[in-house]
């Protein structure tokens, strides 16, 4: 990359309310969201201080893009994925350029296209199962809820066949410990973080009996090698034909960190994805209705099923515009490799970048009314692949983008079908935010529908539904899917 500039990151503007020692840490442990918000006015880009370090936070949709696409320079790291790899290792989604390109061939074939209606039929009978379980007048706590259904549909789509109930519920437990103490240990200086406290302890433990339980199912998986049309049976027989040093598949290691990144990458994300597009539903009655008519009008008391997802416009459209407000990665941090240009400003090796979709997806300047909920602002728009970042971009794009959409827009299908969900309380309810942007403590109220849903799950079924037209034209299920890398 030829260095033409002359700008240094000294000429890169300081964010305010910085402390002496402390910088920015206390603003963004009080109020990220607010603080990153208060960042929206640079339009290109700001220096954040975290204690003695600094990092350069990219406020500008292109400048972003030429950061995802360059990976070579702007390679993984900084803060968030150094904390990450203590869990899982070298795994797809934290490993350095160097070893990212072989992974990648290894693990693409785990998500190809063929293999997702196998997946959808999992996710659609595992969000059927997870609806039928709750009662009229319940009063859930979301997340906790979009958890346990994301973990088991992960796990079967992972692992296959029924994992036995005390593993399921081990892993669970255990992915919630090390979800939650992930952003706390992130903004901790190093030498705090191996003060053994209680939390570490829970922590540590967490860690080591979530690798052993992927480690044991790994073990079994090698002695029976046969495929189960599944991710890991994927990922056990994937050949890389490009290697060039003769390792040509995936070692046990290498395995158990593939396992553990698409575990932990993936449940939790679509978790919180679901969770919050059901709070903007719930407070949102004109398109809950809108999209129960659509339901009714796809399902027509069939079974849910992967077939159906070309007919759920209105779904998808509620996933993109859930994942435009609440991107789960809200922030993703990047290490500058080698001295480089950006922006016209000069960055030297070693610095870090900071990206934010959450600060692009609420500028007014890319958005109409950026803080509002309206699917319906997709309806004729593909998402612009610099401003709408949820997946990420370039080579270390989201490996679970369709995975997750499909997953979440069966479930959110699933669960409108039969209920009517509204909010509990009229406080209005703000992010936890943690590495991702957490719907931890969200409540909602469920009331059983009286019509499609019913009918098409027998259970509780009263009367069949009325035939009501549709209002939904009949788009294809999520803008997100024509999206280039
Ligand atoms: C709504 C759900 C999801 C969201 C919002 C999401 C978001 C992201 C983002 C933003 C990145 C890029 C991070 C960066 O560039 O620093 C990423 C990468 C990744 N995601 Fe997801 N993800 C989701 C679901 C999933 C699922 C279901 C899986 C797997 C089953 C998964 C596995 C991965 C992996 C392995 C990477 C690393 C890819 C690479 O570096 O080549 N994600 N995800």
């Amino acid at each position: 990359m030829t260095d033409t500039s002359t700008a240094t990151t000294a000429s890169v503007p300081l964010a305010p309310q910085r402390l002496p020692l402390l910088g920015h840490a206390l603003p963004l442990l009080r109020d990220p969201l607010a603080f990153i918000m208060s960042l929206s006015g640079y339009r290109t880009m700001v220096r954040v201080r975290l204690g003695p370090s600094s990092a350069v936070m990219i406020c500008d949709p292109d400048l972003t893009r030429q950061v995802f696409l360059n990976d070579r320079v702007f390679d993984k790291g900084g803060p968030i994925y150094d904390r990450i790899r203590e869990v899982i290792g070298d795994g797809l989604s934290t490993c350095s350029y160097t070893l990212h390109r072989r992974q990648r061939r290894l693990c693409q074939p785990s998500f190809h296209p063929a293999r997702l209606p196998g997946y959808g039929a999992v996710f659609a009978q595992a969000a059927e199962l997870k609806a039928r379980s709750w009662r009229d007048g319940d009063v859930l706590d979301i997340t906790q809820e979009m958890m346990t259904l994301t973990t088991r549909a992960t796990m079967q789509t992972m692992f296959s066949g029924a994992l036995p109930e005390e593993t399921m519920r081990r892993a669970l437990a255990d992915t919630a410990t090390i979800v939650s103490a992930f952003f706390r240990r992130m903004m901790t200086p190093a030498l705090l973080r191996q003060v053994p406290t209680p939390q570490k302890r829970r922590y540590d433990r967490a860690r080591k009996r979530l690798s052993d339980t992927i480690a044991q199912i790994i073990a079994e998986r090698r002695a029976d090698p046969t495929d189960h049309a599944d991710l890991l049976s994927a990922l056990v027989g994937a050949v890389d034909e490009e290697s060039e040093d003769g390792r040509k598949q995936l070692s046990d290691g290498e395995l158990a960190d593939e396992a553990l990144t698409f575990f932990l990458g993936g449940m939790e994300t679509t978790a919180i994805t679901l969770a919050w597009a059901l709070h903007l539903l719930a407070t949102d009655p004109d398109v809950q209705h809108r999209l129960q008519v659509e339901t009714d009008n796809v399902l027509k008391g069939e079974k849910l099923d992967p077939a159906h997802l070309p007919s759920l416009g209105l779904a998808g459209r509620v996933v993109t515009e859930t994942l435009r407000l609440y991107p789960p990665a809200w922030m993703m941090t990047r290490t500058v490799r080698q001295d480089a240009e950006l922006g016209g400003v000069r960055l030297k090796a070693g610095s870090t970048l900071v990206l934010s979709p959450y600060l692009l997806h609420r500028r007014p300047d890319l958005y109409t009314e950026p803080d509002r909920f309206d699917p319906d602002r997709w309806l004729d728009a593909q998402p612009d692949r610099a401003t709408y970042i949820p997946f990420g971009a370039g080579p270390r794009k989201c490996i679970g983008d369709q995975f997750a959409l499909t997953e979440a827009i069966l479930a959110l299908t699933a669960i409108v079908a039969r209920w009517e969900l509204t909010p509990v309380g009229d406080k209005p309810f703000r992010p936890k935010v943690e590495t991702s942007l957490s719907s931890r403590g969200l409540s909602l109220r469920l009331g059983e529908r009286w019509a499609g849903g019913a009918e098409s799950h027998g259970a509780h079924a009263e009367a069949p539904a009325p035939a009501r037209p549709s209002t939904e034209p009949g788009v294809a299920t999520c803008p997100v899917k024509h999206q280039e890398r």
